[in-house]
């Protein structure tokens, strides 16, 4: 019998995005990307992994609800620890044999945009990776999750690289600083819509890469350079510089997005109004102090550092008012600041609820294994909320 291992694993939010595909099975991206890690004390997946020779066939519960092994990207996950394993010599043979059950849930809304396949995945595979103990790296099996979710296996700043190698074994995230690194560093997630996003992430990198020449220039002109120059703003701890190659490369993954054929577009009138507002704010503190960037839906996360945190909030209060103030902001605690009249007149408050929350958070670790014995599977392997 194996004993229960449950894992943690963080969100990850891209300022260099991933967007194209040049091998959709094994999961290899066209061009490098870039993110921070965030801290799993506010958002995670949670993952519990286990394998018995009394087990028929592999399971998987995911919030609660069962659902199929048989996803190719799953096995591809399940599979290729398992080769790892083998090769590692790290289990027995009857070991790999046995059937697993995983449970894994999430802190926060799935498909939202919220990059919750990201943690869904690194948290899986390090379960995997720890159950059949693989010491080396598995940044590319969580690759084959979802692509993203290969930086999710770092902490701190991590740039995936996209690798030129056709098996995939130099597409592998490494870290650029850990968490310590850069402190001040955080993040307010504006959570703008919590419902699913109508073209998948999957999907419409597959229409920019069949349709978009801007997708093109991006890959070949742009990318190469803003990720050489974002690693030595994150090292250096330059925050203007880091933050308008976030907000450009953010803006222009969005004009990807409408110069593909159909369109694919992710960002609604709330988000655009948060662009601008951030714009606003910046121009008149006489420097950069926050950066915006929008994944695959309307939400957006703005970095910023630790001491601007409390205006900014009162700025997103302020335009955007909540029928539920008291549990508007989560996460992190911070002062309360009233708002400068200067910045009142960027924007009219508008109709209540635009925004429904803000996630208060920093960056973080990688994955962490739970030793408190709160897994999401019982002494039988079955899931412990069914
Ligand atoms: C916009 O990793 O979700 O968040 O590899 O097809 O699973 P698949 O896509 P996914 O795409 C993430 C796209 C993004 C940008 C990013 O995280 O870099």
């Amino acid at each position: 019998m194996s004993e229960i291992i449950t894992v943690i694993a963080p969100v990850n939010i891209a300022v260099i995005k991933y967007w194209g595909k040049r091998d959709e099975d094994l999961i290899l991206p066209l061009n490098d990307s870039v993110s921070a890690t965030l801290d799993t004390s506010i958002m995670c997946a949670k993952t519990s992994v286990c394998a018995r020779p009394e087990f028929k066939e592999d399971g998987i519960w995911l919030n609660g609800k069962k659902e199929s092994f048989y996803s190719p990207r799953l096995q591809n996950c399940l599979r290729e620890i398992k080769a790892r394993a083998a090769a590692e010599k790290s289990v027995n043979e009857d070991f790999l044999q046995w059937k697993v059950h995983v449970c894994s849930e999430n802190n926060f809304p799935t498909a939202a945009g919220l990059a919750s396949s990201a943690a869904g995945y690194a948290c899986l595979v390090t379960a995997l990776a720890k159950l059949y103990k693989v010491k080396s790296d598995v940044s590319s099996i969580a690759r084959l999750g979802s692509g993203s979710a290969c930086r999710s296996v770092y902490g701190g700043f991590v740039r995936w690289h996209a690798g030129t190698n056709p098996d995939g074994s130099d597409s592998v995230a490494t870290q650029i600083a850990d968490q310590a690194h850069w402190p001040e560093m955080q993040a307010l997630i504006l959570v703008a819509g919590d419902t699913k996003k109508k073209t998948s992430s999957t999907v419409g990198m597959r229409i920019a890469v069949e349709t978009s020449e801007l997708l093109k220039h991006r890959i070949k002109h742009c990318v190469p350079q803003r990720t050489e120059e974002i690693i030595q703003a994150i090292k250096e701890k330059d925050f203007p510089k880091f933050a308008e190659i976030t907000m450009k490369d953010s803006n222009q993954f969005h004009a990807v997005g409408l110069d593909s054929y159909p369109p694919c577009v992710y960002m609604t009138d709330v988000s655009h109004l948060v662009s601008y507002v951030i714009h606003k704010y910046n121009e008149i503190s006489g420097s950069i102090k926050v950066a915006y960037t929008f994944d695959a839906g309307p939400n957006a996360c703005l970095y910023l550092l630790e001491k601007d945190v409390p205006q900014v909030i009162s700025l997103i209060k302020h335009i955007f008012p909540s029928s539920n103030p008291d549990k508007f902001v989560t996460g992190l605690q911070s002062k309360e600041e009233p708002l400068s009249p200067v910045f009142m007149s960027i924007c009219e408050p508008q109709k209540q609820d635009l925004i429904k929350y803000v996630i208060h958070t920093k960056v973080g670790d990688g994955p962490t294994e739970i030793t408190d014995g709160s897994h999401l599977l019982n002494e039988a392997g079955l899931p412990k909320a069914e």
